[in-house]
């Protein structure tokens, strides 16, 4: 049996006819940066977030940037975020010559440890960004309530949660800024690079609106810098299409997160302490956390000889991340040191993540578990 990490070809075919006529439409009206189809993206993902304000972009990556532009941030300020994260929501603070300042994780949802989150503070902090990692938000109130007492603003990197709720409210709504990434494998992908900053407040939208265009209010009279942030039509118009079935294709997501939680407690790896499944946190009073398994990661044992084993199965995965922001050779200059964030390292060298995708059948979960459970016996 073949199980690739993600199957977009499927997807595609359940929606082919739809995405077509929408790409049509776009050659047709020959209007192919920003115009009617993103104006129109934004205002349905600032519903579906419930928020008042949302601004198409060219990439989660420059979503990220153009925030942080918006705040102000400049050379010599700290930003604080997760060392456990994709490069881009570190990389955005060292390309406006801020310094990336990394608090180390929760061990049971991979994202800020929100105890952790003070200590780090300093009087040249200007902002902080958890990052909603795999499809679950990070401890957002904790988060916030530091946060404020210092008078931080805050920016979720919601690039792989869109859709996630916690407490239910929005994951990119609880903060000054929420960002989505439309890179083609999050649960909400375009065709080919796109992103959205979300906000509620209206002087911060305004300010968005001008840093994409080049800082110009007016075309050709630049009151600030800014950069070419614009968002496609072609982009928005794939997502206006797929933004409909995107409920939908994360509830299969966690129907699928679901069985493999109950075949793994059925193999007795869970109680042999070989593997842990994902831990939906929050639940305190109820089911107030929505995760929404962008990705279902696995901590076990033996990872990498694992990981080369499914691949001779047949079966891919993937290591999201192999090597945390803090140790990577790029920020050898901030002067962290091997053991500085454990948390996030310990992660780094045991997590693995399966094929979850929609259309992914019991028959391969069945296979993939039955798989794992020979590699281990
Ligand atoms: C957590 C996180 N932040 C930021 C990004 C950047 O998004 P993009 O690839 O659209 O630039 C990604 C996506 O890859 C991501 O996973």
């Amino acid at each position: 049996m073949k199980v690739p990490l993600l199957d977009l070809k499927a997807q595609y075919a359940s929606i082919k006819e739809e995405i077509r006529t929408a790409v049509d439409d776009v050659f047709d009206s020959q209007y192919f940066i920003l115009g009617p189809k993103v104006k129109e993206l934004e205002q349905e993902i600032a519903r579906y977030s419930e928020i008042s304000y949302a601004l198409g972009v060219s990439s989660g990556t420059d979503a990220l940037l153009i925030s942080l532009m918006a705040l102000g941030i400049e050379p010599g300020d700290e930003v604080i975020t997760t060392p456990f994260t994709f490069f881009s929501t570190a990389g955005v603070i060292s390309r406006l010559n801020a310094t990336p300042k990394f608090v180390d994780i929760d061990p049971d949802t991979f994202n800020m440890d929100p105890e952790k989150l003070e200590s780090a503070i300093t009087h040249r902090t200007k902002a902080v960004i958890p990052v909603h990692l795999f499809g679950q938000c990070a401890d957002m109130d904790p988060i916030l309530e530091v946060s404020s007492k210092y008078g931080l603003p805050v920016i979720e990197d919601a690039a792989q949660s869109i859709g996630a709720q916690y407490k239910h409210r929005k994951a990119g709504s609880m903060a000054e800024f929420g960002v989505f990434s439309f890179f083609p494998s999050k649960n909400l992908g375009g065709a080919g690079d796109g992103g959205m900053v979300i906000t509620r407040e209206s002087a911060l939208y305004d300010k968005l609106q001008v840093l994409r265009v080049h800082g110009a209010r007016s075309k050709y009279y630049h009151k600030i810098v800014g950069g070419n942030f614009r968002l496609d039509s072609l982009q928005a118009a794939v997502l206006l299409v797929k933004l409909k079935y995107l409920d939908s294709w994360s509830e299969k997501r966690r129907k699928n997160a679901a069985l493999y939680n109950r075949l793994f407690a059925q193999s007795g790896l869970i109680e042999r302490g070989i593997i842990k499944t994902p831990v939906e946190a929050y639940k305190d009073s109820g089911d107030r956390n929505h995760h929404i398994y962008n990705q279902y990661t696995l901590r076990t044992r033996s990872r990498d000889k694992l990981q080369e084993y499914l691949k001779e199965q047949g079966v891919s995965t993937a290591i999201y991340y192999p090597l945390p922001l803090h140790l990577q050779e790029c920020f050898k200059d901030l002067g962290y040191l091997k053991g500085d964030l454990p948390e996030a390292e310990k992660a780094s060298g045991s997590v693995i993540s399966l094929p979850v995708y929609p259309e992914l059948t019991d028959e391969q979960q069945e296979y993939i578990v039955e798989k794992i459970s020979g590699f281990f016996k």
